[in-house]
């Protein structure tokens, strides 16, 4: 069977074909592993903060999802240079990132929410690995987007879920 390719503007596919910070930074202050439960995908995102000024100087992803996905993670570890946490935190959303890269089609907005969720665990993750007080900006309730970017281990658990037969759910 053959598939029908998925109208990606050229912008996502230049991104796909040629990402920015893609791969493992060694000297990561906060590593974080999203996953999504719509497609099973996981990504793992790496961020370099100066501490002092709680300012990302680097970031990278390593992806196993899809060109969307990838585009997408290369927007955001872009955008999110010299930024500090709570800006990173508070203003890059997955329909900002979306719209820069021109748009997606709309079964692969889950990759986008993706990216950014992974952006905003890690962001979550500094401050309870550092053992820091969470800031007032970080919000309480977890973000859209980090409910959609599960931990690896709640990701296994909603996929194993979801392979069960009917009657063992219960
Ligand atoms: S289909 Fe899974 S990240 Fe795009």
């Amino acid at each position: 069977m053959s598939r029908i390719p998925l109208p990606y503007n050229p912008k996502v596919m230049d991104l796909f074909r040629n990402p920015k910070n893609l791969g493992k930074m060694e000297d990561a202050t906060v590593v974080a592993v999203a996953g999504n439960p719509a497609c099973g995908d996981m990504i793992t995102f790496y961020l370099k903060i100066d501490e002092a000024k709680q300012i990302i100087e680097k970031a990278s992803f390593e992806s196993y999802g899809c060109a969307a996905n990838i585009a997408t993670s290369s927007i955001v570890t872009e955008r999110i240079k010299s930024l500090t946490l709570e800006k990173a935190g508070n203003e890059i959303t997955w329909k900002k990132v979306t719209e820069e890269i021109g748009g997606l089609p709309s079964v692969k907005f889950h990759c986008g929410v993706l990216a950014v969720g992974a952006l905003k665990r890690a962001i979550r993750q500094y401050f309870t690995q550092k053992g820091i007080e969470a800031p007032s900006w970080l919000p309480k309730e977890h973000t859209f987007e980090e409910k959609q970017a599960l931990e690896e281990e709640e990701l296994a658990k909603t996929l194993s879920k979801r392979m069960k037969p009917e009657a063992e759910k219960k």
